[in-house]
């Protein structure tokens, strides 16, 4: 094999950048040869590839070798499935699923592993988090003690809200920013740093627009070695920010700005406060400034990973089992935020997809008309 014929399900704005990008020849050995969406007027968005109604269609015409699911989301894990069992390379959008029980199910689906299976965690490409997962994996920061990251540069308006059905509610979305915005800082929080054991959690729901779902987090977080960490997140701040702060025995690293700033104790702390005879002694630090980096390839670079790993076998930079573990952050802060309890990690999935029916049983929100959004560039939306 010297290219793999891919097939995308779900041509809105995701899958039409997806299409784009790939006839534009920016993934190399990779084809688009068809694309398939249940709204018959998306398929004039790309005249250049085979249409069809449903993914059974597109999988059974022999025309493809992966598909490519960027539908909204709860269909991750019915067409995943159907994807999988076809023998097909599947990728997945994030999130792998909306909550825990489907992406176990998801997952389970995943027996041949000839087959390549992925994620679009397209964040992972960034070389400054590359970099700060490099310094917390081979130690530079020691033992982890403390991390804080306020990621609240997601603004959303009311606009966005409205222009999609299926967004921002219980049955249509599942969630809010935990599962549309934040499964990229969710991803990239346990790559780099791990699960957490506990979780507690306020949420806003329909704090800053008209919606049912959560638009305002602050998650307090324990650590099996004892470290804390405080994740906080929000669609209604702006200008907003992104700053991680990451407190080892051997420093403090500052990501904010396109800067990371490593800021090197010369003892370990907790070593330093036992053996130093001094009341208000620290230990001696310098500054060490990263040096710049870019932000990756993204998508495209996913992409060519996927591709990569089918043709050559390379392994996968997102594999699709991995995408579990923000699914899991994402619906242990949400079931704090509706039962005020401490959840313990790992959730109880049955329990979870059950106060999630609830929700959507309960809800009483009445979908505004979905509001037209051609002159809307959502391809603002998908970056960092
Ligand atoms: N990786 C990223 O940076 C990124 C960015 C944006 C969106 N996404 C993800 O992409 C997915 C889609 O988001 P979007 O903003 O493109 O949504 P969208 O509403 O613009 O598009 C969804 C498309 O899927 C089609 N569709 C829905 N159900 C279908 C089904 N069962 N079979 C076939 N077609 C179906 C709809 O007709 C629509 O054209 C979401 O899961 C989202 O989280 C990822």
């Amino acid at each position: 094999m010297n290219k793999v014929r891919l097939g995308i399900i779900g041509l809105g704005n995701m899958g039409s950048v997806h299409s784009a990008n790939i006839l534009a020849g920016k993934v190399p050995r990779l084809e688009l040869a068809a694309i398939a969406d249940a709204d018959p007027a998306k398929h004039a968005r790309v005249p250049q590839a085979k249409a069809f109604s449903s993914l059974e269609a597109m999988m059974s015409s022999g025309l493809v070798d992966a598909i490519l699911i960027a539908t909204p989301h709860y269909d991750h894990t019915t067409l995943g499935i159907q994807a999988l069992k076809s023998g097909l390379h599947v990728m997945v959008e994030k999130p792998l699923s909306v909550h825990k029980a489907d992406a176990q199910r998801l997952i389970a689906a995943y027996t041949d592993k000839k087959q390549v299976f992925a994620a679009m965690f397209n964040q992972r490409t960034d070389h400054y988090y590359q970099k700060i997962r490099q310094l917390v994996r081979d130690g530079e920061l020691g033992e982890i003690r403390r991390v804080n990251w306020i990621i609240t540069n997601w603004f959303r308006t009311e606009h966005y809200y409205a222009s999609g059905s299926w967004r921002a509610t219980w049955a249509g979305e599942g969630g809010g920013v935990l599962l549309n915005q934040c499964p990229h800082n969710l991803d990239l929080f346990q790559w780099m740093l791990g699960m957490p054991k506990r979780i507690r959690a306020n949420c806003g729901f329909g704090k800053y627009h008209d919606i049912e779902v959560e638009d305002d987090v602050t998650a307090y977080m324990e650590f099996p070695n004892g470290a804390t960490g405080v994740f906080i997140t929000s669609t209604g701040e702006a200008p907003g920010t992104n700053r991680l702060e990451i407190a080892g025995e051997l420093g403090r690293l500052v990501y904010e700005d396109d800067r990371i700033i490593f800021t090197r104790n010369k003892t370990p702390m907790t070593e330093f406060s036992r053996t130093v005879p001094e009341a208000f002694g620290r230990p001696e630090s310098s500054i060490v400034e990263m040096p710049a980096l870019d932000h990756g390839g993204q998508h495209n670079e996913i992409l060519k990973n996927f591709t990569d790993a089918i043709i050559d076998g390379v392994p996968l930079v997102s594999p699709a089992v991995e995408g579990i573990h923000s699914v899991e952050l994402a619906n242990a802060m949400l079931m704090s935020g509706w039962t005020g309890e401490t959840v313990e990690l790992p959730i109880d999935a049955a329990r979870y997809e059950a106060l999630l029916k609830e929700k959507i049983a309960g809800s009483k929100m009445k979908k505004k008309k979905k509001v037209a959004v051609s002159g809307d560039d959502f391809t603002k939306s998908f970056g960092r």
